[in-house]
């Protein structure tokens, strides 16, 4: 499970905006979502139409109940909302948890031990936090993976958000723990200059630590919550529900990203590892006659080779089977060109994505395991996206193209079913008049 905490203590900004349809839109992309509203306004449920008055029991009953060791379950006070999210509601009592709490040993701890309990039933939990820094919020950052601090970006939006942020790395450094802080631009509205100025100044300042997209403002996002349903449902066409989409599909493609890095990296590392041990052994044994600790470390590399075997072989771990059939496609294609420019088995696979120029040729190689059609758009072709397919690498996520470019600057972005976007593995970027980013490679 994926805890996300929604944090800003600026009010209005539009934490429970983003945490209701965040978790909607994770919810519709089938991954069995939770949200919990750690705000004791209870907005979360003013905007999913739960009925206040027949919350019996919220979140501050569980959070109490677990301090005092006594057996009230997350799980007896979750309303479902549909059939991939539930809400555990907030009630007006949360508002005293922080005097009811003094000196309670556990009590940074309460949200993180509830949570616990339901970390197998769910793919994402989404917290929305109260607008302070207090109890309820450190509870939120303490079971949090990663935060999310959405920015308006209107006239006050920069004020105080180096403090918030400083605040933030100061109590992660405090709890000792290591979690991931992204910005997200919301209500943002491109029609207005100063809209735009914000959003370039946050960009060139956060760069990698803010979402690509930002969430546009949409009166239909508004007349949502005021109907109680998340955008996907009330307006399932706007725009609105569009940048909540593409938010979603951003954080689960970051986690599979994430997942398989840390997954190849691992394998790669422990075949490396093995490989020393068992060449310093072959070395040491000048008659070749095997002794048992060379056998074992054999065996052991054996294993390892058919694990990796079966990942090449079967879904769903397809995926790095197909990370490595790239690298030997690579080879193949590039092969009569630079013989010494060749990637050698010991790189990291994953250091293919992105863009590469070997000789005269540049290489894009991106992952979209959910897509049908990766196009890319260019000064070099006259950003006509139907002019540059890339080539999907066997049944894999991964999609590659092979351009012969004259030396120069290009911008381009990678056009995915039909959406725009910066290519997710270049970091040299560039903004564009629309506010979006352009990926930019340089031809030597
Ligand atoms: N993208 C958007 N487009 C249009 N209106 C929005 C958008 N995001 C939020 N709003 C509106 O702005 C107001 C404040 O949003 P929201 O309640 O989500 O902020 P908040 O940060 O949770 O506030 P608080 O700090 O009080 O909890 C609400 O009326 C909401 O409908
Ligand atoms: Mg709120």
């Amino acid at each position: 499970m994926k805890t996300i905490a929604i944090v800003n203590q600026k009010g209005g900004c539009g934490k429970t905006t983003i945490s209701i349809n965040l978790a909607s839109a994770l919810a519709e992309l089938g991954n069995k979502t939770l949200l919990v509203d750690m705000d004791p306004q209870s907005h979360c449920a003013v905007g999913l139409a739960v009925p206040e008055e027949q919350i019996e029991q919220s979140i501050y009953d569980v959070l109490i109940s677990s301090c005092n060791g006594e057996s009230l379950k997350l799980t007896e006070t979750l309303w479902q909302i549909n059939e991939n999210l539930d809400l555990a509601p907030s009630s007006i009592d949360l508002s005293a948890f922080e005097q009811q709490m003094n000196g309670m040993s556990e009590k940074e701890n309460a949200l993180m031990n509830v949570l616990d309990q339901v970390k197998d039933q769910f793919d994402y939990t989404i917290i929305d936090c109260p607008p302070a820094v207090g109890l309820l919020t450190f509870n939120a950052l303490r079971a949090a993976d990663e935060v999310v601090v959405p920015v308006e970006t209107g006239y006050f939006a920069l004020h105080g958000l180096s403090k918030q942020l400083e605040t933030l790395n100061i109590l992660c450094q405090r709890f000792n723990q290591k979690i991931d802080v992204r910005v997200l631009a919301s209500m943002y509205d491109i029609r207005t200059k100063m809209a735009r100025e914000i959003l370039a100044e946050l960009r060139n300042h956060f760069a990698d630590k803010m979402f690509s997209n930002a969430i546009n403002f949409n009166t239909k996002i508004k007349e949502a919550a005021s109907f109680g349903q998340p955008i996907c449902e009330y307006a399932p066409s706007s725009k609105g529900k569009r940048d909540f989409e593409l938010l979603a599909k951003s954080i689960v493609e970051q986690d599979q990203q994430d997942q398989n890095k840390q997954l190849v990296n691992s394998l790669s590392d422990q075949l490396s590892s093995l490989s020393t041990s068992a060449d310093d052994l072959a070395l040491a044994v000048n008659d070749f006659e095997k002794d048992p600790e060379t056998i074992e470390v054999e065996e052991e590399l054996k294993k390892i080779d058919e694990e990796i075997s079966k990942y090449i072989s079967g879904s769903p771990e397809q995926l790095l089977g197909d990370l490595i059939d790239i690298n030997v496609e690579n080879l193949d294609i590039i092969e009569d060109e630079a013989q010494q420019d060749l990637p050698t088995t010991e790189d990291k696979l994953t250091d293919y994505y992105g863009v590469n120029q070997i000789n005269k040729a540049v290489y894009f190689v991106t992952l979209y395991p959910k897509a049908d059609l990766v196009q890319i758009a260019g000064d070099f072709n006259n950003w006509v996206p139907e002019e540059t397919g890339l080539e999907k690498a066997g049944k894999s996520g991964i999609w590659q193209t092979k351009l012969k470019l004259s030396p120069g600057k290009y911008r381009y972005r990678l056009v995915v079913d039909g959406k725009w976007q910066q290519d997710p593995y270049n970091e040299k970027v560039e903004m564009n008049p629309y506010g979006d980013f352009n990926s930019i490679v340089e031809v030597n």
